[in-house]
């Protein structure tokens, strides 16, 4: 099984950024943890990250030819960008949607996403384990590790 992650705006700078909401690991730490599961589900691994939509929405078009599927963390796109909305629903493999943060109990608009209903599965407020449980959630989808 091949799985790109894919990370959005902002999320660069984890770790910084508002921890108290989003944590005190860096992203290449959270990537370090999912390279360590990864290979105990036997999948290959890599990694995106860009906050610009359009650099994002052509990672999702190039990953259709090279991923079985994508884990998104969309940042704050997740919330108005009907372009990443209609790449995934343009691309034949599952994407499922992952938010550090609950986004259901935080402000008005986080509680919208455009992108849940053409995901395989959303999965929001574990912290960086959001990350694991999509890994794990993807793999199932899969079938590799049912
Ligand atoms: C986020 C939640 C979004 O609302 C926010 O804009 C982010 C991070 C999360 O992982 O909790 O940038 O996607």
């Amino acid at each position: 099984m091949k799985v790109l992650v894919i990370n959005g705006p902002n999320l660069n700078l984890l770790g910084e950024r508002e921890p108290e909401v989003y944590g005190e690991d860096s992203l290449q730490s959270i990537n370090d943890s999912l390279l360590f599961h990864a290979k105990d589900l036997n999948c290959e691994i890599s990694f995106f990250q860009n906050n610009s939509e359009g650099r994002i929405i052509d990672e999702l078009h190039d990953a259709r030819l090279k991923y079985d599927g994508v884990i998104l963390n969309a940042g704050a796109y997740t919330h108005y960008s009907y372009a990443i909305r209609d790449a995934i629903a343009a691309i034949n493999i599952p994407v499922i949607e992952v938010h550090l943060s609950n986004i259901n109990n935080r402000d008005e608009f986080r509680k919208t996403s455009v992108i849940a209903p053409v995901c395989a599965g959303s999965i929001a407020g574990f912290g960086k384990r959001s990350y694991e449980l999509a890994l794990r959630a993807m793999s199932y989808l899969v079938g590799e590790k049912p």
